[in-house]
């Protein structure tokens, strides 16, 4: 079961002030839970830990089978933003750092950007493999995907065919409206829909996120019951339930004592798109209107030696929130040597998950001791029902987070500004008036 720890802001925080704020955030709940506030019309999210149908997931389970009959080795997730983070978070955090897979496909993601590099040798590792294609965009006009897609769309009709193409390509779209739509209906690919009511950020739930996940060869249905497990934890009314907790602390964090910044911390690199997912569902959910705490992330031990140095000692903007692991699911120990020249025998016998354990309690005394407030939510170990569970905990949170700062959670007007003078400069029909206006600007 997820748990939640405010021990860490103890020395930061009144106790009258975290009490105000959980009332605040109580009243956020409501919001959230009656469906009253901005943007209740995206609150399809709620009910996908268990309103998922059998059914459908049979049909991710075919289309991963359908592909292991054709040997496909390499499948390419294409999508940005919502659409392919969630996946991503959870693929990397299950997958073998080091080696390949065995019975299940490589899953690599594009059109998350428009680097021309990366796509060229996105398509030198196609050329080695066998491919698929999942492309995944809920209004199915985003740029990015879709200058991937063509790209990969044209290498996978050259090698095997248009009709073959159509079983080895499958889109997950709106399930009327967009580009993407028309093409895959004409072009006879399967599709799955992004539900209307389920915005890209909070859609990991949503075939967006469980196709890719279950055809990288993971248990959707445990990462599905973990969501549901954290689901009944914050759907209760309650001081106790852990995202209201978070929501009242964190806003008390911004709100009294100026803290600008949340590091999202791992002591985990399996979970460094753990911190990359998070940043997306708060940044783009809070950061409106003038408002919003700044999500960042950090890896440590790693980072401890590169913006540690800022966080014990820089600018006190900012609190941290540690995702704690409770649990190694391998074993390593530290041997001993009989010159000990590197004087480390006092480790000798000790699990190495312990190191990391102490380096995680040294830094936390360390950083609260620099004026740095530590949340920590922690979770049993990295499998797919934990990672179920955080998601669903982050998403509830960030809900009665928004609202009690005061900012529609579910829309994300400020990601139009670059794409309008991007087409404009791209010469895009429709966009002539804004292009010589642009033109002038950056001369
Ligand atoms: O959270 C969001 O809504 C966004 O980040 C979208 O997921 C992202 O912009 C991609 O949009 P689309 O799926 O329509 O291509």
């Amino acid at each position: 079961m997820l748990k939640i720890s405010l021990k860490g802001c103890d020395s930061f925080v009144k106790d009258a002030d975290y009490q105000k704020y959980v009332q605040k955030a109580l009243a956020a709940y409501d919001v959230l839970d009656k469906e009253t506030g901005a943007g209740n019309d995206f609150l399809g999210w709620k009910t996908l830990p268990d309103g998922t149908p059998e059914s459908l997931i049979n049909d991710f389970e075919s289309v991963r089978d359908s592909w292991k009959a054709l040997g496909v080795n390499l499948v390419v997730v294409i999508g940005i933003g919502g659409s392919y983070l969630g996946a991503r978070c959870a693929i990397e955090a299950l997958d073998h750092q080091f080696l390949p897979k065995k019975d299940s496909p490589r899953v690599v993601f594009a059109g998350n950007n428009l680097s021309e590099e990366y796509l060229a040798e996105l398509m030198d590792l196609a050329q080695l493999s066998n491919v698929a294609c999942i492309v995944i965009s809920k209004s199915g006009t985003t740029t990015e995907p879709a200058v991937a897609f063509r790209i990969v769309k044209e290498h996978i009709e050259e090698r095997y065919g248009k009709k073959e193409a159509a079983v080895r390509i499958v889109a997950i779209t709106d399930a009327v409206k967009g580009a993407l739509k028309t093409l895959s209906t004409q072009e006879g690919y399967r599709s799955f829909i992004v539900p209307d009511n389920v915005g890209g950020r909070f859609s990991v739930l949503s075939p967006v996120g469980l196709l890719p996940i279950c055809v990288a060869g993971y248990d959707i249905r445990a990462l599905l019951k973990g969501a549901a497990s954290a689901k009944s934890q914050v759907s209760v009314r309650s001081a106790e339930n852990p995202a209201v907790q978070y929501a009242a602390m964190r806003n008390l964090q911004y709100f009294e004592l100026g803290k600008k910044v949340e590091v999202l911390v791992t002591y985990n690199p399996r979970l460094m798109f753990l911190g990359e997912w998070w940043k997306q569902l708060f940044g783009e959910s809070e950061g409106k209107d003038g408002k919003g705490i700044y999500p960042a992330s950090a890896n440590f031990t790693t980072d401890l030696h590169s913006i540690g140095q800022f966080i014990q000692d820089g600018d006190r903007c900012l609190f941290e929130t540690v995702v704690n692991i409770e649990k190694s699911r391998r074993s390593v120990t530290i041997g001993s040597d009989s010159q000990n020249l590197d004087q480390l025998n006092y480790l000798a016998g000790q699990h190495v998950e312990h190191c990391n354990a102490m380096a995680a309690l040294g830094t936390k005394l360390a950083h609260i001791d620099g004026g740095v407030p530590q949340i920590e939510i922690s979770v049993e170990q990295v499998d797919e029902f934990c990672i179920g569970e955080l998601f669903y905990f982050f998403e509830a949170s960030c809900g009665i987070s928004a609202y009690l700062l005061g900012v529609n959670p579910f829309n994300q007007p400020g990601v139009e500004a670059y794409k309008k003078n991007m087409f404009a400069l791209l010469r895009k029909p429709g966009y002539e008036a804004q292009t010589e206006e642009i033109l002038k600007r950056l001369q």
